[in-house]
């Protein structure tokens, strides 16, 4: 007998600051005017997506010791990008990624049940641990968090977190919760948390709200993060999009969860993926090869180039040779501001394989970047793409995907109308919603449903509900 077939899951990744989006396409909008926004999740919510993705950069970033202006600079506030777009979508998820390390649990809590207030039950946190001292300039002590002790704050803040989304919790407090009026327990919201990194009590103001918790996502890929996901996360924003390397996270995320009492379909893997259309799949191979191209200029190979070799190789002409220097291993980087999960870890080595390909390929540095950097995922007609998608997920290589386009806004536009039917016709993806909150939309039971949600609040930390 042959298994059911999976659904998939889909979503949108609203661009960020890197260089898979191409500024320079005439197509090519605003980052940052709400019309963009808009017009990208009107598309997702058009095409049934589950929901919209934000990701998050804390401070600008720098190479070199100047601003990295390569590609666009700054994003505006998650929280708020989000809430506008709430006004303007009906049932699309709303998910923002939000740093554990730079935020305190009581006021991200308030947020996130804000957002899902006003959103009637769509909101969902991806939890971010990057603790970088140059980004913690912006916020308190720079380097106030060591790298070993992120996942201990993270898991302790989102328990705590919980705690707070749970104050309200219980048919005794008999708020409307919808007005805020006729608050019948005295303890409603009221918590007492004492642990290692938040020592807090007082009262949570903001009533339970539709999903009781926001949906919570996980993205660090250590040991640690992936143990952080199999404990506490619904799902994984992973960055394994091959067929092989995504069913090998795959199976060993999913292979953790048995130890924290939870089923394999209570964490959903959604890698990050680009794709390229075309009529045919001939077509859609060049448009690939030039949209490549595209993204990696000779200005911004070179600049890949030295966040390797952590040197200066602005000498360096990108039609020509790789350099014959070795990359220099410092805990000083070139390179500030990025997510940890770029740097690399043996640089001499990348160093020594990047030479020897580019010499048995005849590569200069810019055909280096272009052919060992983000390929796209899927390329080819909406067939094509359709047929490859769904053989991925079905593979157990993922859950689905979130779809980061190569154009802003417009780029989801052409898979949301010739993509998105063919999967639809072949019965792995939803014709149209059949709940209303993003729980509903991933497969995910409420918190308060029973006790077998496996919405973990994380490892044990010293806490309490107060007494009145
Ligand atoms: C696919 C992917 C996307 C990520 N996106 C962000 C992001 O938008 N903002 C951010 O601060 N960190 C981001 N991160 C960084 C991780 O959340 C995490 O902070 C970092 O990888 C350190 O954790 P680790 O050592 O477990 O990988 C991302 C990581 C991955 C794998």
């Amino acid at each position: 007998m042959s298994k059911p077939l999976k659904q998939i899951h889909l979503a949108a990744h609203f661009p960020g600051v890197n260089n898979t989006t191409v500024w320079s396409d005439p197509a090519a909008g605003s980052h940052i005017e709400f019309s963009s926004f808009a017009h990208f999740a009107r598309t997702a919510e058009r095409a049934k997506f589950d929901f919209l993705f934000l990701a998050e950069g804390l401070r600008l970033r720098e190479q070199g010791g100047t601003l990295y202006d390569l590609d666009v600079v700054g994003r505006p506030d998650t929280f708020t990008v989000l809430a506008a777009l709430a006004a303007v979508t009906d049932r699309l998820g709303l998910t923002g990624t939000i740093n554990s390390t730079f935020n305190e649990p009581y006021e991200v809590a308030r947020q996130f049940a804000s957002l899902d207030h006003l959103s009637a039950g769509r909101s969902a946190w991806n939890v971010v641990t990057s603790w970088d001292a140059f980004t913690g300039e912006n916020f308190r002590r720079g380097g106030f968090l060591p790298q070993q002790e992120r996942y201990s704050r993270a898991e302790e803040f989102l328990a705590t977190a919980h705690e707070l989304f749970d104050s309200w919790r219980g048919d005794e407090i008999l708020a409307d919760q919808a007005t805020g009026t006729f608050l019948r327990d005295a303890r409603a919201g009221a918590f007492v948390h004492r642990g290692q990194h938040f020592d807090i009590h007082g009262r949570f103001n903001v009533p339970r709200s539709p999903q009781g918790r926001p949906v919570i996502f996980q993205a660090g890929d250590s040991d640690e993060g992936r143990e952080f996901a199999a404990s506490s996360a619904d799902a994984i924003f992973s960055r394994y999009a091959t067929l092989k390397e995504g069913q090998a996270f795959y199976a060993d995320v999913k292979g953790r969860l048995d130890r924290y009492g939870r089923r394999p379909d209570q964490l959903l893997i959604l890698p990050a993926a680009t794709f390229v259309l075309g009529d045919s799949d001939q077509e859609a191979a060049e448009l690939a090869r030039e949209v490549r191209r595209q993204q990696v200029s000779g200005a911004t190979a070179i600049k890949h180039l030295e966040f390797v070799w952590n040197r200066d190789l602005s000498a360096y002409d990108p039609e020509g040779p790789l350099p014959d220097v070795d990359p220099v291993v410092s805990e000083d980087h070139i390179s500030r501001g990025r997510a940890q999960v770029r740097m690399y870890r043996d640089p001499i080595a990348i160093a020594r394989e990047w030479r020897q390909l580019a010499e048995a390929n005849q590569w200069s540095i810019r055909d280096l970047v272009i052919n060992t950097g983000n390929r796209q995922t899927f390329v080819g007609s909406p067939a094509t793409v359709a047929r490859t998608l769904n053989d991925f997920v079905q593979a157990d290589a993922s859950d689905g995907f979130i779809l980061v386009p190569h154009i802003t806004p417009g780029g989801l536009d052409a898979f949301a109308d010739t993509v998105v039917p063919l999967l639809q016709e072949q019965g792995v993806f939803r014709g149209d919603y059949a709940g209303t909150t993003l729980r509903d939309h991933l497969g995910l039971a409420h918190p308060d449903a029973d006790t077998d949600t496996g919405t973990g609040s994380g490892p044990a930390v010293a806490s309490e509900r107060a007494a009145s």
